[in-house]
């Protein structure tokens, strides 16, 4: 028998996540990791050169500039706030912290991938709930619950799928779950969700609840590069992950740069106008080429491949695959969303002007040439 060290069970089952592919080819087009097309404040780029010269120092640990300045811009107590390097570290804590072997833990079907893959790393036992029109269906995630459940997590809006639960829809699924169960509400994307009915779910959150919104730098403020995430919860869990975070998990570079980024609320309000706009011709264009789309909610969009009838003699799948070839072959790099149990759909970062409609036209030449041979 082998001595070699093993790693948890659930750790043996995960399959590592892959993110969007790129190309170092000159020209290539990448949109397939949902990034500001637009980049970073001046701000913040001038405040991460200035870091420089602090590079012998530890970094405040905790990101006290950052976490005052978040406390101003969303109007709530900064006590109630951890920053951590993405948000990607913050769900990880989460799981880390109260996940006890076989604990269950419900996400919709076609829900961000990490919660799986955080779940299945501290043994805990992931339940996909059954989407309704790829959006997530709060009785299927209820009918999940049992006595085993410890968390459900919710992406809103969702990545792939772009859909969203609205205000009322997030209350009632607070309330339909026991007290005892953490909801963890995701918003990666909220500053794009310009629709009258959404909020990010941070009114949901008291001292009272078991409700965590995380958030992220990485797609609004595009500081992808940099890791800054944050959430905001009761004190309890402040507390707890406060514990098992490293002592300097964001660099004094993070700190200073997202918090001159906080400060550029016009830059923020740029992007999200320009991701609108470019959002409402994109919808028309698909819609003028009967290719359906879902969500929206983001800064993408997922293609819905699914009854594409221009191509009789290829299966779903393959037109997906074979579109997908088809943009590779012209430097464009999608997402392909197999792994999320998607594969008939392509899921197409909103980027700039000339590159959207660059998508656009190789998407219109490969429907006139009816496939890629
Ligand atoms: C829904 C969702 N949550 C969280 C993240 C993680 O973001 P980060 O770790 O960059 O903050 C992503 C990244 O794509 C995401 O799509």
């Amino acid at each position: 028998m082998s001595n070699l060290i093993k790693p948890r069970d659930g750790i043996l089952s995960i399959s590592r996540y892959k993110g969007g592919k790129g190309s170092q080819a000159i020209g290539a087009l990448k949109l397939s990791s949902n990034e500001s097309p637009l980049g970073p404040s001046d701000r913040a780029i001038k405040a991460y050169i200035d870091s420089a010269k602090s590079l012998s120092i530890y970094p405040d640990g905790n990101s006290t500039l950052l976490k005052e300045k978040i406390a101003e811009l969303h109007n709530i107590n900064v006590n109630n706030i951890i920053c951590g390097a993405g948000s990607d570290e913050i769900l990880n804590l989460i799981a880390a912290a109260y996940l006890m072997p076989g604990d269950e833990v419900i996400f919709s079907e076609h829900a961000f991938l990490l919660y799986k893959i955080i779940t299945l790393a501290n043994n805990g036992t992931p339940i996909a709930a059954k989407e309704d029109g790829l959006k997530a269906n709060i009785d299927n995630i209820i009918s999940c619950v049992t006595k085993k459940t410890k968390i459900v997590f919710i992406a809103n809006p969702n990545n792939p799928t772009g859909s969203y639960l609205n205000k009322n829809e997030l209350y009632e699924l607070r309330d339909r779950l026991p007290e005892s169960v953490l909801l963890v509400i995701d918003g990666a994307y909220a500053e794009y969700a310009q629709e009258e009915d959404y909020i990010d779910g941070k009114s949901l959150i008291s001292d009272a609840v078991n409700t965590v919104m995380t958030r992220t730098f990485s797609k609004v403020y595009a500081l992808a590069a940099l890791r800054i995430g944050w959430a905001y919860a009761p004190s309890h869990i402040i507390e707890t992950l406060n514990k098992i975070r490293g002592p300097f998990n964001l660099s004094t570079a993070a700190i200073n740069a997202g918090a001159a980024a906080l400060d550029d609320q016009d830059h923020v309000k740029k992007s999200v106008d320009f991701n609108t706009e470019e959002k409402v011709n994109l919808l028309e264009e698909y819609r003028e080429i009967m290719i359906p789309t879902t969500g929206g909610a983001a800064n993408f969009l997922l293609l819905d491949l699914t009854n594409i009838d221009f191509i009789g003699f290829m299966g779903d799948q393959e037109i997906a695959e074979n579109m997908n070839k088809y943009l590779i072959h012209n430097n464009i790099y999608v997402r392909n969303v197999v792994d999320y149990g998607l594969s008939c759909h392509l899921r197409i970062t909103i980027g700039k002007r000339e590159q959207n409609n660059f998508v656009l036209e190789k998407i219109r030449e490969y429907m006139r040439q009816g496939g890629f041979p």
